[in-house]
């Protein structure tokens, strides 16, 4: 008798957990998680680095953000909080705030940091744009802007992109103010006083559309060819790769590139890849594949290559990608979903990871 009451009692309290288990898992979030491996673990195996460039409005405000970038990837690069116009706001003030919330975020869970970046000819702020220089006046506002953001975060940046963006289409440096008004020698220098504020962490030098070969590829090559002979410090190059599935790079070319490089003496890091599909061919799903090969295409690449030692996104959710705005029509070029629910292409790169060997 006893016995039966106890056994009414436990199929009733079962009854109760199994719903109570069912109404928590469909309130869940979607952020299925295939076999619990991550690309962070699956990196780290290789010793390689895995990363994304972060918002610092979504770390602010979105715990899925936070919770997925630190599960994901072991490297960081700040999205804008380290460039000019953010950290040096007016003449004689820094504001470290930002780029400070995403240091101690990436300290925090054991993840390396790409600073982003110290010598562009974009987000300037006015107090710089608006008022002419000298040689001398500029040469000192930008000796002095690397070595106290360099400073600032001395042990604790990886790598630097040091200059950003300084080819032209042809072989000469673009017109920006940093060339117009201090010379070709800028980017030199730029390199010289970075070595002098931090000797630990490694230089880039940073571009986009240098990814395979081609003619912009061969003046990056140049450029940094020459930087070798003059004996400045430089260490690697950044390839960018914001690419779409409409003109996605020739792997074999890019992995000629990463090779020439490498030849110099070179690391190269792939720094901002995204990969859009708007303007592509087929179905959501079709296109979703085909950005998937892109992914798999440059991460095997980049995995095949000594020299290649990181791979990063430019974000991780289609939730926070600036291509949008850029472009003016809606895009998911990322590897995570605006849920958080990975791509196709974040299997392409777990399967890629999975079967390679760094
Ligand atoms: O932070 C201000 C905010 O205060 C203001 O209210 C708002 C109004 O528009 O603008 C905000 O700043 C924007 C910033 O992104 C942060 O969202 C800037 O206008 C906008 O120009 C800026 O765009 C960034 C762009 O670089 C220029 O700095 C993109 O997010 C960023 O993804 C993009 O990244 C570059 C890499 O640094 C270099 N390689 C190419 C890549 C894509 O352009």
């Amino acid at each position: 008798m006893i016995f039966k009451g106890l056994n009414k009692y436990l199929s009733f309290s079962a009854l109760i957990i199994l719903g109570l288990t069912a109404t928590l898992l469909i309130s869940l979030p979607a952020i299925s998680q295939p076999a619990n491996i991550t690309l962070r673990d699956l990196a780290q195996e290789q010793n390689f680095h895995i990363g994304a460039a972060v918002s610092i409005k979504a770390l602010r405000n979105d715990p899925t953000y936070r919770e997925v970038l630190a599960r994901e990837f072991n490297m960081v690069t700040p999205e804008n909080v380290m460039k000019f116009k953010p950290i040096h706001p007016e003449r004689d003030r820094y504001d470290f705030t930002a780029a400070n919330e995403i240091v101690t975020f990436a300290k925090a869970h054991q993840m390396q940091i790409r600073g982003h970046t110290l010598v562009w000819h974009r987000s300037l702020p006015d107090w710089l744009t608006e008022t002419e220089w000298t040689r001398e006046e500029l040469m000192e506002i930008l000796r002095r802007h690397i070595f106290t953001v360099i400073s600032h975060y001395r042990g604790d940046i990886y790598a630097w992109d040091v200059v950003n963006e300084a080819v032209g289409c042809k072989d000469s440096l673009r017109k920006t103010i940093w060339q117009q008004g201090i010379g070709s020698d800028y980017v030199e220098l730029a390199f010289r006083w970075a070595h002098e504020a931090d000797p630990q962490a490694l230089l880039f030098y940073n571009d986009y559309d240098g990814e395979g070969l081609g003619e912009k590829s061969d003046a990056i090559y140049s450029l940094v060819k020459d930087l070798l002979a003059k004996d400045v410090p430089i260490h690697g190059v950044g390839l960018q790769m914001h690419k779409s599935i409409k003109n996605p790079p020739k792997p074999e070319d890019v992995a000629t590139n990463i090779k020439r490089l490498g030849e110099l003496g070179l690391e190269v890091h792939i720094t901002e890849m995204d990969v859009q599909i708007h303007n592509g061919t087929g179905t959501q799903e079709e296109r979703l594949v085909k950005q998937a090969k892109v992914y798999q295409d440059i991460l095997g690449v980049c995995l095949k290559a000594p020299n290649c030692t990181a791979f990063v996104t430019w974000g991780f959710t289609d939730k926070f990608t600036w291509i949008p705005r850029a472009f003016g029509q809606p895009d998911f070029p990322l590897i995570f979903d605006k849920s958080y629910r990975p791509k196709p292409a974040y299997q392409a790169l777990v399967e890629v990871l999975s079967t390679a060997n760094h």
